[in-house]
């Protein structure tokens, strides 16, 4: 049964959630699941703006058949191939023989890579600046490379001035009704998975992102559209200063996180009077983490958070006899 959203008098998101799976890209804790955003605009004619996770696919192709209601889809952009976002490339073809797929020059060698079927009869590759327009909408399009894979592109609504932003702006965290940002209680439901969603898959790209923001600088942002997590349609200058930090690395807030490892207990000792000392001077926002039970995702998230890190470890750590 389809699930579509309406975010715009023509523009709707068609992805779906995944609160099933334990670890996204196999690797990070995703306790409260994650959303495979795509976006379907139709124009005159019909433009699909990525796909989805194999994991939501019965549903997408769901969505994307009642608002097609009949319609052939006329273009798909692919800002990003990797295949939580390009997984279902292969079936969306089949389903819409007649589609034309517009992405970047890179991501082309890698459709070749992952599938089989005939892409050079069906593909546009654009650059820098190139546009496409399907009736009411001129989309332009902004290569945005290694933020976080080599062929990523975004891509701008020039009358409607939406940004497909790709990962850019995603965020761990299913969406649960509420598509909007502004409907849900960010700071407190998805800033921190936001965060550790950023510092982990593209946290290292910091010079990338940077030159991607300044793009994005020169752009009349109204709507961001990230392939992960809610829309912003208000407050966007808010999360792009977040970006802005993140990129930069500096750190959001004064405050101290102390990491520690302990075989017995006396290095813990040690953290926590490292801690009480902290607050005795005054320092506020300490937060302790051990890190034989905790995720390095979040450890590696509050690093970029926090003006101060303390790691504590025993000198040797090796087994015991
Ligand atoms: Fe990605
Ligand atoms: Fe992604």
């Amino acid at each position: 049964m389809h699930c579509v959203k309406k975010i715009t008098s023509d523009m709707y998101w068609v992805g779906g959630s995944d609160r099933r799976l334990a670890l996204f890209e196999n690797v990070y804790p995703i306790p409260r699941g994650i959303s495979y955003n795509a976006y379907l605009v139709l124009d005159e004619q019909t433009v699909l703006f990525d796909t989805v996770d194999k994991a939501v696919s019965e549903v997408f192709f769901e969505n994307l058949a009642h608002l097609l209601g009949g319609r052939k889809l006329d273009y798909l952009v692919i800002n990003h191939m990797e295949p939580d976002h390009a997984a279902t490339l292969a079936e969306l073809v089949l389903r819409y023989p007649e589609v034309k797929i517009v992405t970047s020059a890179k991501a082309l060698q890698m459709i070749k890579n992952y599938f089989t079927f005939d892409v050079d009869g069906r593909v546009c590759t654009v650059k820098e600046s190139d546009t496409l327009t399907t009736g009411r909408h001129t989309f332009a399009f902004v290569m945005a490379p290694m933020v976080h894979w080599p062929e990523v592109m975004v891509s701008y609504d020039t009358v409607d001035k939406v940004l497909y932003s790709a990962d850019a702006f995603g965020t761990f965290g299913a969406l649960d009704g509420n598509i909007f940002a502004d409907e849900v209680n960010f700071q407190a439901d998805y800033l921190a998975e936001a965060r550790r969603y950023y510092a982990n898959i593209v946290g290292k790209y910091g010079t990338q992102v940077q030159s991607l923001l300044k793009k994005a600088a020169a752009l009349d942002i109204q709507m961001l559209c990230p392939l992960h997590g809610p829309v912003w349609r208000k407050d966007v200058a808010w999360f792009v200063e977040k970006y802005q930090m993140w990129s930069t690395y500096t750190p959001e807030e004064n405050g101290v996180m102390i990491a520690y490892a302990s075989v017995y207990g006396h290095t813990e000792n040690l953290a926590n009077i490292i801690a009480g000392k902290l607050a005795d001077a005054g320092v506020r926002g300490v937060k302790m983490y051990d890190v034989s039970v905790t995720h390095p995702s979040y450890i590696v998230s509050e690093a970029f958070r926090v003006s101060h890190i303390v790691f504590a470890s025993p000198p040797t750590m090796r087994a015991s006899s």
